[in-house]
């Protein structure tokens, strides 16, 4: 499904040497690119999460900061660039990955050689993505084949699909797989309130792949794992800490409660550099903090199809808005990544870092 570079959520452009996105704020109504070029243009792309998800976050720094060196490639601007990208958004540990990355790759390097040499490493870091999300899918197919059900019924929270690595995705990835290996699924989504990337994107990408899925509330999951309805939850991760812990999108959290109480597995996918091995646990995980305007008031198309946003509050009433929580591992059944999958523990990981070649 994904073996051409049409559908990707980040391109290189070889001949006006440019990098596209596609604006994630237009989906689902429209499927609109946009070209970054300049620092301040990927900064924006980040923070005001026309790209979002951990993994593309990551490559859309990388390829940040090497348009910033081939700008100016002193030392103190490659500081400087990588400062504000770092900046951007505070959870998602690829971000950090990515820029260390470009910038371990350059360091040594006199400046006037150092604008190819992180291009091509922001490339390879593209590259890379894709292979390591194909291979998270494949191990995910192992957890879900063995399953062993004629239908099997997932359940999925935010987007951790191809828009939020450069294809296949993460936690999408083995149901992609699943479907192209001709096995029934049929995927819950849910909405993921306050920015909806469930209703928005997830279900988007599920009708182009032809997966069949149905949108539900986040406030059904409990009751849709409860009566039954769920043989699996599989979410992905913006930060997983040392000792197993998950942070990801609000919400998932409450998830892995009601599947633990109904005995059905929760499965995490992720790649090597969503592991932060500075993290002792959870606990230390910044959590991003969003408008609470993002809660109060909801945006979406009129019956003509205009755009419009909505107050959905009084004037009188706030709210706050964390944009992540945080999983405990222990509730966590298997983590799936590309080099195999692990128990959600300090020896799990530790197994993982044995044969992993991401060097954190
Ligand atoms: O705030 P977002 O949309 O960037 O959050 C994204 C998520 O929480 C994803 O589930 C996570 O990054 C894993 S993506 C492969």
């Amino acid at each position: 499904m994904f073996s051409s570079d049409e559908l990707c959520s980040l391109r290189w452009d070889p001949v006006s040497k440019g990098v596209e996105v596609i604006d994630q704020t237009f989906l689902p109504h429209a499927l609109r690119w946009c070209r970054l070029d300049s620092l301040s243009a990927f900064c924006r792309a980040i923070s005001t999460m026309q790209v979002r998800g951990a993994p593309l976050i990551g490559i859309t720094a990388a390829f940040g900061l090497a348009n910033a060196i081939a700008e100016d490639a002193s030392s103190e601007n490659l500081l400087n660039a990588s400062a504000a990208l770092l900046a951007t958004r505070p959870t998602a540990v690829n971000l950090r990955w990515a820029l260390d990355q470009i910038t371990r790759a350059v360091q040594s390097l006199e400046p006037s050689q150092r604008a190819l040499v992180a291009l091509k490493k922001a490339l390879a870091l593209r590259e890379e993505d894709i292979v390591k999300c194909e291979r998270i899918g494949a191990n995910g197919l192992q957890l879900l084949s063995a399953l062993n059900k004629d239908r099997l019924n997932i359940m999925t929270h935010c987007n951790a699909g191809w828009l939020a690595t450069v294809q296949w995705g993460t936690a999408l990835a083995p149901i992609y797989k699943a479907h192209a290996e001709g096995m029934a699924v049929h995927v819950w989504v849910s909405e993921t309130r306050p920015r909806n990337q469930g209703t928005n994107l997830t279900a988007w990408e599920l009708h182009r792949a032809g997966v069949p899925f149905t949108i539900v509330t986040d406030n059904s999951c409990g009751q849709l794992i409860r009566q039954g309805n769920v043989d699996c939850v599989i979410v992905g991760s913006d930060r997983t800490a040392a000792n197993g812990d998950v942070c990801n999108k609000v919400g998932t959290y409450l998830k892995a409660l009601a599947a633990r109480a109904s005995d059905i597995p929760f499965y995490v996918a992720l790649p090597e550099s969503t592991i932060d091995r500075t993290c002792v646990s959870g606990e230390h995980i910044t959590i991003e903090e969003r408008n609470q305007s993002e809660v109060l008031s909801i945006g979406g198309l009129d019956i003509a199809g205009n755009y419009r946003e909505v107050k959905l509050a009084d004037a009188h009433s706030k709210a706050i808005n964390p944009a992540f929580d945080v999983t405990p591992a222990c509730l966590v059944a298997s983590l799936i990544t590309e080099h195999g999958n692990f128990d959600a523990s300090e020896k799990g990981l530790q197994q993982l870092g044995a044969i992993g070649s991401d060097g954190h």
